[in-house]
């Protein structure tokens, strides 16, 4: 049985969430609410993190110094978010080593879609184009999400995926309006991105383990299949200026829904990457050992000043 306290400190979380405001750090917040957070919000983290890679690896190959360019800032962009989200995270109690272990032990999961390989340069154009867009989607509605530190982070992040995805379509449009090679080039990264841009969004409503409680604490504001209706939606009328072939052939208006109907994803790959077995997985996670291994110096000077600090902080109080 609950104690008086307790109950009274989940009425007031409960009026706060019916009444749209945020729960701070500091609030009185359910233990699964916490843990749900934790979950989504350091998978989120982990995602921007591991998706520099297969962006990263175009670095040296962009075809012109500008794309060069806008390819180093939209990878240091995801960098930030990264950052942003795992800061927003340890306000939730648990720290930032714990949440790097998680990762590399594949205790926590990211992404699946940043498991696929990047064979060529139109693969950096179908990235943010397809996967910065689905993100987009998703990401403005999770501004609205009921807790403040992850809200206000999404509201900065918005800003910058709207130029990822820009830069990405307009690395499609040039590749699309090119020779007969660039263009067969962007239908190949289209076809290859767009599955696995459609499984952003998740299981389907019906088959979504957090589904119904995120949505009840106002953590998710909308549905895996409301959010991947819309990105569809948004996405066609793109794909026909690009004036390339729809990547699933039963991609069809249909006036009565006011909606695109597209054909069934294949959940079975989903899960399949999800629980490890996609084309980079281990790449991905040796590769992030190995960066964060290499980084260990930074973080012993950090330790070092510290103690430097607290030193001095004692002497001067001594
Ligand atoms: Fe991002
Ligand atoms: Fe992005």
């Amino acid at each position: 049985m609950q104690s008086v306290d307790s109950a009274a400190e989940q009425a007031e979380f409960d009026r706060k969430i019916a009444e749209e405001q945020k729960i701070e750090p500091t609030d009185w917040m359910p233990d699964d609410y916490r843990k749900n957070l934790i979950r989504q919000m350091s998978q989120h983290a982990h995602s921007e993190v591991i998706g520099m890679q297969p962006e990263g690896n175009w670095i040296t190959r962009a075809p012109t110094l500008r794309r060069k360019a806008v390819l180093l800032a939209k990878v240091q962009d995801e960098a930030g978010h990264g950052l942003y989200l795992y800061s927003a995270t340890e306000t939730l109690g648990i720290s930032r080593s714990e949440l790097i272990d998680a990762l590399q032990t594949g205790k926590a999961k990211y992404a699946s879609i940043f498991n696929y390989p990047t064979l060529s340069w139109a693969d950096v154009g179908a990235i943010g184009w397809l996967v910065d867009g689905a993100a987009i989607v998703n990401q403005i509605s999770l501004q609205r999400t009921s807790y403040g530190p992850y809200s206000r982070a999404m509201i900065r992040i918005c800003k910058e995926e709207s130029f990822h995805q820009r830069q990405g379509y307009e690395i499609m449009y040039a590749l699309a309006k090119g020779t007969p090679e660039q263009k067969q080039m962007a239908q190949d990264a289209m076809n290859r991105f767009w599955w696995p841009s459609l499984m952003m969004f998740g299981p389907h409503d019906s088959e979504s383990a957090h589904s119904g409680r995120s949505m009840k604490w106002k953590i998710k504001r909308q549905s895996n299949d409301d959010l991947r209706q819309k990105f569809i939606d948004q996405t066609v009328p793109q794909i026909e200026v690009l004036g390339l072939e729809m990547p699933d052939p039963e991609i069809k208006w249909n006036e009565e829904r006011g909606h695109y109907d597209s054909g069934e994803i294949n959940w079975e790959e989903f899960y399949q990457v999800i629980n490890g077995s996609g084309p980079c997985n281990h790449q991905r996670i040796k590769h992030h050992k190995a960066a964060h291994d290499n980084g260990e110096w930074v973080r012993e000077a950090v330790r070092a000043y510290r103690a430097k600090q607290n030193q001095k902080a004692a002497e001067s109080a001594a």
